[in-house]
């Protein structure tokens, strides 16, 4: 966008028109002194032009920076909204995706304002679905400092100490570089982790100076040749960086699962370019599949050749459960070649994205729950959950919901709209547009000045502080001392009026090794025994 067409912009046009009513007012005056009307007009577009020049170049509120004075309608409206939408619009936890009251909530985290709520609960506590903490008679007092888990089984040289809360993958390219600048510097100042995404490690990243869990995907941007393939020596050199903590494989994201990405030609800026070390000029594209591996044997060799090459660093994969039998191939190889994960991440299909079809965000691919117990379950019923860690992401953004992925099997949980509401994202939800209002998810300079790196990186590491404080809270009232002892039976759900169950009626655990000496349920052994390491496919499909 040419600077001199700015100020045509719809954004900037109020500015616009301020500025030229008291440039014209002034001219005016200067030729009929005592106009009277020119005087009143002279002292209002005066008044919103110093408003419009200040909103443009405060530094706190990114939608002010890009729609001087037209923005304050919208806090204006943000005032009276509890009253309009008390009579006539919908209640403050409808969740689409994410409820008002869980923005609220984060928001004020991230200021570091008063997060707290009056009167009662405003949930139907009685209404189906409903769930809650169990809470113990006897409190204890746990601590956010000791909210720390080790990342890395035997195999691995440099285990990571992570926080239980994380920053989920999202791109240099989906988000913009203020944006990773500020989620990475936030990382630094709070001691937590900033997943890349797929998009490699960008100098926002590195500019940041938080700690990298570094993902690769199908593209193996950051680490392939030429042709698209992967690279051994490139992804040896970025991994081999100290800020590099963890070394991730993407299979999948639960937004988009089996489908790839392209980012267009447009948006493929010099530094996207760099980065990713594609050239500029043309569509970057996310293979759907991986070409570096074709069976889960072969997968299992290359996460051990990716621990190799990372000089040992803890390395795992990312994805959303789909076919079980899939997953327990996996499982199967990890056996068959006696190489394991260091962590694996189950994302959920409630998961976010900067850009998917409808029909693969709305009906494919596994929600967390389900796909995070699953994982579990088959990890201690091959007798390995011990030695891999799991992390989980899927719509978590407060305390209950940390503890709720913890109770079905998470070790450590990630959020990425969380922390986009953090920097600043309202939820406009036109991410794919490249014309975010708060320079969040756009490659568009005017946009992305919105976005203020040291005041952003800041609330980011708020929230994630006031975050672990509400999950300390939780864990005390639950008579724990870390959130890795919430369990199933911590967690109750409504099921009719007059029946509820906790999480372990609910999602049943398995025995360990009841995968492997045959005493598993039904459900598992059938998809156990569809499952091979030499292929993806279901064994019994194969056959037929
Ligand atoms: C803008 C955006 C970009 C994303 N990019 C990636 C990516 O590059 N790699 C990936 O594994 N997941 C990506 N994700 C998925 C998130 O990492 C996460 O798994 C998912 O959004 C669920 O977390 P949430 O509900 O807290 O957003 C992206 C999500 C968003 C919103
Ligand atoms: S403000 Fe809107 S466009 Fe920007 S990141 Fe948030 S949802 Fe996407």
């Amino acid at each position: 966008m040419s600077v001199l067409m700015m100020p045509f912009q719809p954004r900037f046009i109020c500015l616009t028109l301020a500025l030229s009513l008291f440039v014209g007012s002034l001219i005016g005056l200067n030729y009929l002194p005592a106009d009277p009307v020119l005087l009143v007009l002279l002292i209002i577009a005066g008044g919103f032009s110093a408003l419009g020049l200040h909103d443009y170049f405060q530094t706190h509120h990114a939608i002010l920076r890009n729609y001087p004075i037209a923005a304050h309608i919208r806090f204006l409206l943000e005032e009276i909204r509890p009253e309009m939408r008390q009579y006539f619009f919908e209640d403050e936890k409808h969740s689409l995706p994410f409820s008002r009251d869980k923005r609220a909530v984060v928001y004020q985290r991230a200021k570091g304002v008063l997060d707290k709520r009056p009167f009662g609960t405003n949930y139907d506590v009685y209404a189906d679905g409903f769930e809650w903490l169990n809470h113990s008679m006897k409190p204890t007092s746990a601590k956010p400092d000791d909210f720390r888990i080790t990342i890395g089984g035997p195999d691995c040289e440099h285990p990571y100490s992570a926080s239980v809360f994380n920053i989920s993958a999202m791109s240099f390219g989906a988000l913009s570089p203020n944006a990773i600048h500020a989620l990475n510097k936030g990382a630094a100042l709070g001691k937590f982790a900033h997943d890349t995404g797929e998009g490699g490690f960008s100098p926002y990243h590195k500019a940041g100076g938080g700690d990298i869990i570094w993902e690769i995907g199908s593209g193996y941007f950051g680490a392939r040749n030429l042709d698209g393939t992967f690279s051994p020596e490139a992804f040896a050199k970025t991994a081999a960086n100290p800020q590099v903590k963890m070394v991730e494989l993407k299979l999948s994201q639960g937004a988009k699962p089996g489908h790839g990405g392209v980012l267009p030609a447009s948006k493929v800026s010099a530094e996207i370019a760099e980065t990713r070390g594609v050239p500029m000029g043309q569509d970057c594209v996310s293979p759907s599949s991986h070409s570096a591996f074709s069976t889960p044997v072969e997968m299992m060799k290359f996460i051990g050749e990716m621990r190799r090459l990372s000089g040992g660093k803890p390395a795992g994969f990312k994805l959303c459960i789909g076919h079980e039998w899939e997953f327990m191939a996996i499982c199967k190889a990890m056996l068959e070649t006696n190489i394991y994960p260091d962590f694996i991440v189950v994302d959920g299909s409630e998961g976010g994205t900067g850009a998917a079809p409808m029909e693969f965000m709305d009906h494919i691919g596994r929600p967390l729950r389900e796909g995070l117990s699953f994982v579990h379950n088959t990890l201690v019923g091959i007798g390995v959950r011990d030695r891999i860690k799991i992390g989980a992401s899927g719509k978590i953004a407060s305390a209950f919901d940390i503890t709720r992925a913890m109770a079905l099997g998470a070790d450590w949980c990630n959020a990425a709209r969380g922390f986009m509401f953090a920097i600043g994202c309202i939820q406009s939800q036109s991410c794919h547009t490249d014309r975010c209002p708060t320079g969040v998810a756009t490659q568009d300079k005017s946009r992305q000045r919105a976005l203020v790196v040291p005041d952003k990186a800041n609330r980011v590491a708020n929230f994630h502080n006031n975050t672990l404080h509400a999950l300390s809270e939780l864990t005390a009232a639950a008579g724990l001392e870390h959130p890795s002892d919430f369990h199933r039976e911590h967690i109750s759900r409504r099921i009719s009026q007059s029946e509820v169950k906790t999480f372990a009626d609910l999602y049943p655990e398995l025995q360990s090794g009841a995968l492997l000496n045959g005493t598993a349920d039904a459900r598992y052994t059938t998809a156990w025994n569809r499952a091979d390491a030499h292929s993806f496919r279901s064994a019994t499909a194969a056959a037929a």
